[in-house]
């Protein structure tokens, strides 16, 4: 049997996972500070929108205003889908504190109470009919109780995945961390794709890896990628090599 597969909306991606995501994987997407994991989750979801596929975004770490500004600056223009119903942004960011935050539909009140969370997200994917969802990022949710972690990842993955999405998970890491967001994240998800950003020799580069991918076959490599003004282009063709003794005597290779 064949599986059902969902575009990452990311050029270059798909070949990577050998043609998507298995739909209803929910997948940690996992990287330091500024390694583009946002613009890519949001990607994702703008790509699904652009073929008809509902999405719901839950913001953690931003305003939904700034979520709306930050992706139209990539040509993701939301607020038609939104009025359409095909699209949500679940504040959990704004408590509903502020004048702007009147404006947004699905706000949790209490966004230190993972239930609420659970609660506001069920109802916007229903009422979307959402098949991806976006949540940036997770940490956010546990970083003060990392016991809890594993047990919020399995009940967010019941609920979406059970409703039928396909998902991704920001999972911050620290800059020089070399895991993804701890052991009970990161076997909870049925994928980890790994962003990177390491100096060599006086400049920065990015690069991604499919660590795991359950369901599908994948891209053993670390790729290169850039950040453009239409969001991320990922070179699948190309393999970035970061050297045995780490980033200081690596060296960067392109291979065809
Ligand atoms: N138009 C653009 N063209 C090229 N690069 C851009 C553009 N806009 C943003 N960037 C790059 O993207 C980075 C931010 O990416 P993003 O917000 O997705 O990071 P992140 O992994 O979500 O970080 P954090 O964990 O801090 O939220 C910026 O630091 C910048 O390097
Ligand atoms: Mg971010």
């Amino acid at each position: 049997m064949t599986i059902q597969r969902v575009s990452t909306g990311i050029p270059g991606m798909d070949k990577i996972l050998n043609g998507g995501f298995p739909k209803r994987n929910v997948v940690l997407l996992s990287g330091g500070p500024g390694t583009g994991k946002t613009i890519f989750a949001q990607q994702f979801l703008y790509g699904g929108l652009k073929k008809g596929e509902p999405g719901i975004y839950v913001a953690l770490e931003e305003h939904p205003v700034q979520v709306r500004l930050n992706m139209a600056q990539f040509g993701w223009e939301v607020r038609h889908y939104e009025e359409k119903g095909k699209f949500a942004i679940v504040d959990a960011f704004t408590a509903g504190i502020g004048e702007a935050a009147k404006r947004e539909r699905y706000v949790v009140r209490a966004v230190d109470d993972f239930p609420s969370i659970v609660d506001t997200i069920r109802a916007a994917v229903k009422d979307t009919g959402a098949e991806r969802a976006v949540i940036d990022s997770v940490t956010t949710l546990y970083i003060t109780k990392p016991a809890a972690a594993r047990g919020m990842v399995m009940q967010l993955k019941r609920v979406l995945s059970g409703l039928g999405c396909t998902s991704i998970l920001v999972s911050q890491v620290s800059v020089t961390e070399r895991g993804f967001g701890g052991p009970g994240v990161e076997h909870a998800a049925d994928g980890i794709i790994r962003l990177d950003l390491d100096e060599i020799a006086g400049s920065l580069y990015r690069s991604l890896i499919v660590w795991k991918m359950r369901g599908t076959s994948h891209s053993m490599r670390r790729h290169p990628f850039e950040i453009t003004d239409e969001g991320i282009v990922v070179y699948s063709e190309k393999t970035l090599s970061l050297g045995r003794f780490g980033v200081e005597e690596g060296s960067v290779e392109s291979v065809e």
